[in-house]
């Protein structure tokens, strides 16, 4: 009898080992979603690291439109960065070939390996610096 018990315990304690090990495997994909200020601290630093700094100035134009002109027409046609970042829509801020072209080569190069979480981080920081102009 106390040993029918015992193996019993061993096999519920086995079974509740197993299940943790589920269950933070499955918890682990689901991080919190950074919060507003985290995306807008890793939107700034990817904007260098990533160079879209050394073409595109927040209010002056340099080889790319300015942030502040990028979010101009943006917000107008309530269109959408990281869908045009990840190349599923088309430019509308200035479709000048050449200049769609220069734009388009950093889309089919590094940001091809940026992730989701990455993307959405830089165009929070976008919408932040047009906001912080603003004020
Ligand atoms: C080598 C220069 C260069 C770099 C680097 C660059 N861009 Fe651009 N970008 C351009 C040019 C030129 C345009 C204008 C063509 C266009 O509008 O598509 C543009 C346009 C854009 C637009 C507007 C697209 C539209 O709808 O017309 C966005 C948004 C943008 N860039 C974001 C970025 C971000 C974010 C980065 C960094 C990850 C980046 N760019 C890096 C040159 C650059």
């Amino acid at each position: 009898m106390m040993r029918l018990f015992i193996v019993l315990i061993t096999i519920l304690v086995l079974n509740s080992c197993n299940n943790t090990d589920k269950k933070t495997e499955k918890r682990m994909p689901a991080r919190p979603e950074l919060s507003q200020d985290s995306k807008i601290f890793l939107g700034n630093r990817l904007f260098s690291e990533k160079t879209c700094i050394t073409c595109h100035a927040v209010a002056t134009k340099k080889i790319g439109p300015s942030v502040v002109d990028i979010m101009h027409v943006y917000k107008k046609n309530n269109a959408d960065i990281v869908a045009f970042l990840k190349g599923h829509s088309k430019p509308i801020v200035d479709t000048t070939a050449s200049q769609v072209a220069i734009m388009q080569a950093n889309i089919d190069g590094f940001l091809k390996e940026i992730t989701d979480e990455e993307l959405n981080a830089i165009a929070t920081y976008m919408v932040h610096v047009d906001q912080l102009r603003k004020k």
